[in-house]
């Protein structure tokens, strides 16, 4: 029966990573993957999580199943986190995956359950795979307009028009915070015209959050969300533990359902508990006792807090720094959007060409789509970083 299978697109950011690896240039420099890296290329396990696992070690009494929609304490936890005291507790159900994309999926089956014919809206461009997902599971993606090539920031008007398609029945997918793969966002006042245009249609909105702390600050980042949340009927969650708390690979997510509707919570809550029985049962346990060992103790909190803070503002730096030697050598303000952009990406908006030549010529490897992760980048490779923007002509 395998012979009926075929080949697989292959993931164009992780096809990516085995090329720079197979690169055998010394001074290449990877600004592929969304991974974190500090000044020296490494990606660090955070002081708060090494200690966090210390204290798991030695004080996990068993390794038996958690519950099914995962531990009320890391709910509660990343709730408090997203939401803040945005809505109240007891509209929230709430479920652990596995990483943001398990979240991602989930919520994706959840809107699949409440409407088989749910069509979702997705930013042009969004994460690869959003689209990606969607299409495995055979639910329709309607593409609304999101970047403006000319600007690189948001196509608000844009955007707009085309989320006045979307109806009752429909998710509009958006992205809380450092819009990956653009690093452009709406600001406040286009966040409130976008709940209010939800409003309008009926559409849920969708909001992915997976990195929070890492554009102007772990509240600041959540404020889209929050306004969402308490703003409209019913609200879909997926947040990521990855890039916040640094642990990728213990794949550490929550996928949530709030609606206002006190009364709805219980079915929400057993859905969610539902889908994932159906898709991994249990869900990982031991990245989401780190996360609730660091965001429970008020000393590893702060910790935690200030860590997050010095990569945050490190990428401020790199963003400007780079801004400011592009202007120096242009001689023009136009890669002033650096600076703008919020997260761990820039979309420089080069063409494919210019991207190859990038990676052949500078040994600079981006996404095709010429997005660039700023924390790839250190004080000493950033110049060279501009020159070869300015060699290949973008
Ligand atoms: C990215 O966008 O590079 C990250 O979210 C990693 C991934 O899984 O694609």
């Amino acid at each position: 029966m395998f012979e009926t299978l075929k080949e697989q697109p292959a993931d164009k950011i992780l096809a990516l990573v085995q090329t720079y690896l197979d690169d055998p240039r010394e001074t290449k420099i990877d600004l592929g993957v969304g991974v974190y890296k500090d000044a020296d290329g490494k990606t660090p396990i955070m002081r708060a999580v090494k200690d966090a696992e210390k204290r798991l070690w030695e004080t996990e009494t068993t390794k038996s199943y958690t519950k099914l929609a995962g531990e009320p304490a890391f709910l509660d936890a990343m709730i408090g986190l997203v939401l803040g005291d945005a809505v109240p507790r007891d509209t929230v159900a709430a479920a652990a995956t596995p990483g943001g994309t398990g979240a991602i999926r989930q919520a994706f089956e959840l809107a699949r359950m409440a409407n088989p014919d749910v069509r979702v809206f997705v930013s042009d461009p969004t994460w690869p795979n959003h689209l990606s997902i969607l299409k495995h599971m055979g639910i329709a993606a309607v593409p609304y307009r999101y970047f403006d090539d000319e600007s690189r920031g948001v196509d608000f008007d844009g955007m707009m028009e085309d989320l006045a398609q979307a109806k009752k029945g429909d998710v509009v997918l958006v992205h809380g915070c450092c819009h990956n793969p653009t690093g452009a966002n709406p600001n406040m006042t286009e966040w409130q015209a976008i709940v209010d245009l939800l409003l309008e249609t009926g559409a849920v909105p969708m909001v992915d959050i997976a990195y929070q702390g890492f554009g102007d600050g772990l509240d600041k980042d959540a404020e889209p969300t929050r306004l969402i949340a308490s703003s409209v009927p019913e609200t879909i969650i997926a947040a990521s533990c990855s890039k916040n708390l640094g642990i990728y690979r213990e794949r550490t997510g929550v996928v949530m359902a709030v609606s206002q509707k006190a009364s709805a919570q219980k079915l929400n809550q057993g859905t969610l508990a539902y889908l994932n029985r159906q898709l991994y049962s249990f869900p990982p346990d031991h990245g989401a006792r780190l996360v609730t060992t660091v965001l429970t103790d008020d000393a590893l909190r702060a910790d935690w807090r200030a860590e997050l803070e010095k990569m945050r503002t490190g990428m401020l730096a790199l963003r400007e720094q780079l801004a400011a030697e592009l202007q120096r050598l242009s001689g023009s303000d136009r890669f002033g959007f650096i600076a703008q952009h919020r997260g761990m990406f820039s979309r420089l908006g080069a063409t494919p060409e210019q991207v190859d030549q990038l990676r052949d010529a500078h040994g600079v490897y981006l996404v095709g789509d010429s997005r660039l992760n700023i924390a790839g980048l250190n004080e000493k490779s950033v110049p060279i970083l501009a020159k070869a923007i300015i060699d290949v002509g973008i």
